[in-house]
């Protein structure tokens, strides 16, 4: 993306980092493509929600706390920072809040990041990475994921300097699916200098952590790492529309990203709701069924046309289509289907499906035959 002109007075003191910084791209609201379609039915299958909904536990709960909405939310989260500590027994003081979890990686930037310092981040990656060292004018060092489209960890490993900061691992990795091994994130964190921590980015966990050889962040922070673990009530829990993440990691950690967070970050609708989505795990077990459902599904759809899918750990499959990805992205369209196209993601030639319900893994179903019927194989 070039840079944009900017020609008002105040336009000339923007930093350039922040002039190019790319806007993120969500994936199209359903109300849009009905509005520029004319059609009533469209299932959006492109952000990785749940298509289970929030638990009413967690609805009632937000129902109620909307009637003392005049009043700014506890600004120290005491409940639900205490209440995620009691679920996975550690202390209150190694949790920190987050308007999602995307709030808290351009907040790491800000507690670690200055110009002269680096990341490192697998290619492709998540977006939100870059711009916690656009933004603080640190330098992002992409390392290219293996052909399996996993992290190459070792390869990570040896871009490591005495400048690395904060090392992004979403596991599982968005866009792709696909997870790294505990023994590999051991290995890993033995070759981490001084002073850099791993950001085990782990909004998928979910769907992940009963895996066997899964590298728990928890662990990690429990065994005294320089982990932080990343997690969100966005996904398993169903709540990505109120925003409300969290990260757990050692208290010198958490207490330097609490003095640098906006005071009210958490809303009050968000923190009653995540206390009782926490307490519903039937909610969340119910959610990694439909998932593994959804998942296995595609993945036999894929194999059944003789297409390749990604083996996925989260609530989304990519699907190698062997088409132009934008082209499928439209003709799904135009049948009310909403996946992401993989090349502005990294991945041409793919599409990203996150799993819905079974009725809405139907309408996918019976549009992505059509669409592959008609359209061309890229040669
Ligand atoms: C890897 C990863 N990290 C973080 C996020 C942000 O989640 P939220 O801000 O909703 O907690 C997402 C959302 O899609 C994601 O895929």
């Amino acid at each position: 993306m070039g840079r944009p002109r900017y020609t008002g007075l105040m336009s000339q003191t923007i930093r350039p980092s922040i002039q190019t910084l790319p806007k993120y791209v969500a994936g199209k609201p359903i109300e849009e493509v009905q509005r520029e379609l004319g059609l009533d039915r469209v299932v959006k299958l492109a952000s990785n929600e749940n298509p289970l909904g929030a638990s009413p536990h967690a609805i009632a709960a937000m129902q109620e706390a909307v009637t003392k909405i005049h009043l700014y939310p506890d600004a120290s989260g005491y409940e639900l920072r205490h209440a995620i500590a009691k679920f996975y027994s550690l202390e209150s003081n190694q949790v920190v809040l987050g308007n999602g979890s995307d709030e808290l990686l351009t907040l790491l930037g800000s507690v670690y990041l200055v110009p002269g310092t680096e990341i490192i981040v697998g290619d492709p990656t998540f977006v939100r990475y870059n711009a916690a060292a656009t933004i603080t004018g640190a330098k992002e060092v992409r390392v290219p994921l293996r052909d399996d489209m996993t992290h190459d960890l070792p390869a990570m490993a040896k871009a490591l300097t005495e400048k690395t900061r904060l090392v992004f691992l979403p596991n599982p990795h968005n866009p792709t699916g696909t997870v790294v091994k505990k023994a590999e994130v051991d290995a890993f964190l033995n070759d981490l200098p001084k002073g850099a921590m791993l950001v085990l980015d782990e909004a998928y966990v979910e769907y992940a952590a009963d895996l066997p050889d899964f590298p728990n962040g928890l662990d990690y922070v429990k065994d005294g790492k320089p982990v932080i673990a990343l997690r969100t009530f966005s996904k398993g829990y169903g709540l990505a529309g109120i925003r409300i993440g969290y990260g757990l990691a050692s208290p010198e950690v958490i207490d330097a990203m609490d003095r640098a967070r906006p005071p009210f970050n958490a809303n009050a609708v968000a923190q009653a709701g995540a206390v009782a989505a926490l307490e519903d795990q039937s909610h969340v077990a119910a959610s990694r069924k439909v998932n593994q459902e959804g998942l296995d599904r595609v993945a036999k759809i894929a194999a059944d046309m003789g297409l390749r899918s990604i083996p996925s750990a989260a609530n989304f499959i990519c699907v190698d289509v062997q088409r132009d990805d934008k082209e499928v992205f439209d003709e799904l369209l135009k049948r009310g289907v909403i996946v992401r196209a993989g090349g502005p993601l990294g991945l041409p030639q793919i599409i990203r499906v996150s799993i819905g319900t079974r009725e809405e893994m139907d309408i996918f179903e019976s549009a992505f035959r059509e669409v592959m019927a008609a359209t061309a194989l890229t040669s």
